[in-house]
């Protein structure tokens, strides 16, 4: 696998080096491109180094052109990588520009690009670097990251590198279904997964058996078909797929508004949360003592996640999960039509399946049509069944 690694002008380009060499560890050739700005962040030496490789920064350099020109250059790479990719990289991109060689090898190549944006939050979150991400994302572009933490500047929030670690198993997979179509390229898929819980008081909840495998499994299906993927969790004990973008939430309210925040740039809504139908009208501000025989708790409705989003004017392709110990397909194609949902995904749960298992069966319907899935891994359902909403998805 020959990856094509240009390094932009960020303060993230340190990290660099380390990148090369797990890009390395998973068999790939590194041919390094850097920015003139990306100069002043890391050594040309350390780079040669780790990669193994002359750095190619100059569209003018006689010498290296004649070597391996920069159309040469284009076309001998399997994936195109620019990390970190600063504001200014994602302007002159989303601009087309082929003011240097880094740019113009982008024009050239054939190549899946990806890029893992860096930057202080505030430069992030500027409406100019969104509309360039949009633009860049609607080619097909991968935008991997970023991550949401301490950033350099000293600030907190969204806009740092993906770890190295993480950018090269992204890559690695974007060369894995190089030969393939990858069918979600340039799609933006928010997912919600696991159970929610509904505080009684501060030490006790409700909840249910959801443990999240199907929802992260349908993430990293979804990811391996080129989507970029956002993941809203309720509390599971299992780490999302890398590359993912997860917020972690606790109750239905905060899974509906969270939805609500990231629904917008969604192409395709999967909903496998177990959500909560209900919640306790009021949260004790103490742990309420045991003095009664019995007692009661009275509950109130949760907002309807799946139904709101599917109620949106132009909203995306949405797909709901049902989960029924009983009378499936019909449960199942009630509420297909009911929510007004283009696609449902249901499954039997209760003794010996569905939830907190390795694997399941699904019966998939929609309007005019239906797939049963029988008995397989989670993963390998998840792979099916994301496939089946990228087709779906295309049609409609
Ligand atoms: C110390 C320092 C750190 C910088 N860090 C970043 C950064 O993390 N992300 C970014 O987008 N720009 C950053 N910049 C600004 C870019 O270097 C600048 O926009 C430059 O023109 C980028 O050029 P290039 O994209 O061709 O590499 C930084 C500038 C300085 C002086």
């Amino acid at each position: 696998m020959n990856v094509l690694l240009g390094i932009s002008g960020g303060i993230a380009a340190y990290k660099t080096p380390e990148l090369v060499r797990r890009l390395r560890e998973r068999g790939a050739e590194v041919q390094i491109v850097m920015t003139s700005s990306a100069e002043e962040f890391v050594t040309e030496t350390a780079l040669q180094a780790v990669s193994g490789r002359p750095i190619r920064s100059n569209l003018w350099d006689k010498e290296a052109e004649a070597a391996m020109s920069h159309i040469e250059l284009a076309r001998w790479a399997d994936v195109l990588l620019i990390a970190p990719a600063t504001a200014e990289i994602m302007a002159r991109l989303a601009s087309g520009a082929a003011s240097d060689l880094l740019t113009t090898i982008c024009l050239a190549t054939r190549a899946p690009i990806a890029i893992a944006p860096a930057m202080n939050h505030v430069m992030w979150a500027n409406p100019a670097v969104q509309k360039n991400r949009e633009t860049l994302a609607e080619r097909g572009i991968h935008i991997l990251g970023p991550d949401s933490g301490s950033q350099a500047c000293g600030e907190t929030g969204e806009g740092r590198m993906l770890d190295p670690d993480e950018i090269a198993a992204i890559v690695s997979g974007l060369q894995v279904d190089a030969g393939a179509t990858a069918l979600l390229a340039c799609k933006t898929v928010l997912i919600t997964a696991g159970p929610t819980r509904e505080p009684i008081d501060p030490v006790r909840f409700i909840t249910n058996r959801s443990s999240g495998k199907m929802g992260y499994a349908i993430a990293a299906a979804a990811q391996q078909q080129g989507a970029q993927v956002v993941l809203i969790s309720g509390p599971v004990a299992i780490t999302a797929p890398r590359g993912v973008i997860v917020h972690e939430v606790q109750t239905a309210q905060e899974m509906y508004d969270t939805t609500h925040v990231h629904i917008r740039n969604a192409d395709i809504f999967i909903a496998t949360a177990a959500v909560a139908d209900y919640r306790p009208v009021a949260v004790a501000a103490h742990k309420i003592k045991k003095n009664e025989q019995s007692m009661s708790i009275e509950l109130v409705r949760t907002p309807d996640i799946l139904t709101s989003v599917a109620a949106l004017e132009s909203g995306p392709f949405t797909v709901g999960f049902a989960a029924e110990t009983e009378n499936l397909r019909e449960y199942a194609l009630g509420k297909l039509r009911r929510k007004n949902l283009d696609m449902i995904v249901a499954n039997l749960v209760g003794a010996g399946c569905g939830f907190d298992r390795d694997d399941n069966a699904v019966e998939v319907f929609w309007q005019g049509g239906e797939q049963a899935f029988a008995t397989d891994s989670k993963v390998e359902l998840a792979r099916r069944i994301v496939k089946l909403v990228a087709e779906r998805c295309a049609i409609t």
